[in-house]
């Protein structure tokens, strides 16, 4: 594993111990790399009204975007549950959204490691050029 996919998956584990999540005691903790070099985290953060729950992956994401990035390198993910984590189908659809190909690094909690990438965990997905009419910002 390559020294910059590890220090991703640092980056995202110590986001995770942020986690604002009493309702499911899942804590998650994401971590990505822009093209741009940056990195920034999330976790999820829960709500009362439960619908309104944000995944660690869009809020890293959003983190990003609302800072200028555009284009996703890399993506970590790390839970502290002894499953390997998985993000969910509303995630996948939002990194299509700034990488139409990317690795995606998942870590448990009992720190096995497994690489997947963008493409095997949504393939023959829509994202923006079938719109490339529209300008993209
Ligand atoms: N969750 C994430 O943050 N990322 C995932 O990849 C899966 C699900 C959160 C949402 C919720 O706070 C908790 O995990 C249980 O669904």
């Amino acid at each position: 594993m390559e020294d910059r996919y590890l220090n991703l998956l640092a980056e995202a584990k110590a986001a995770g111990a942020n986690s604002y999540s009493p309702y499911s005691r899942y804590p998650v903790g994401a971590a990505i790399l822009w093209e741009t070099g940056r990195i920034t985290t999330g976790c999820n953060v829960e709500n009362s009204s439960y619908g309104l729950t944000v995944c660690a992956e869009r809020n890293a994401i959003y983190k990003g975007i609302c800072e200028g990035e555009r284009k996703i390198s890399a993506l970590a993910v790390s839970v502290q549950d002894s499953k390997m984590p998985s993000p969910c189908g509303a995630c996948r659809q939002v990194i299509r959204e700034f990488a139409e190909e990317c690795p995606i690094i998942l870590q448990n909690g009992e720190g096995k490691i497994a690489i997947s990438s963008l493409r095997e965990l949504l393939p023959n997905s829509f994202g923006p050029e079938f719109l490339e009419k529209n300008e993209r910002r």
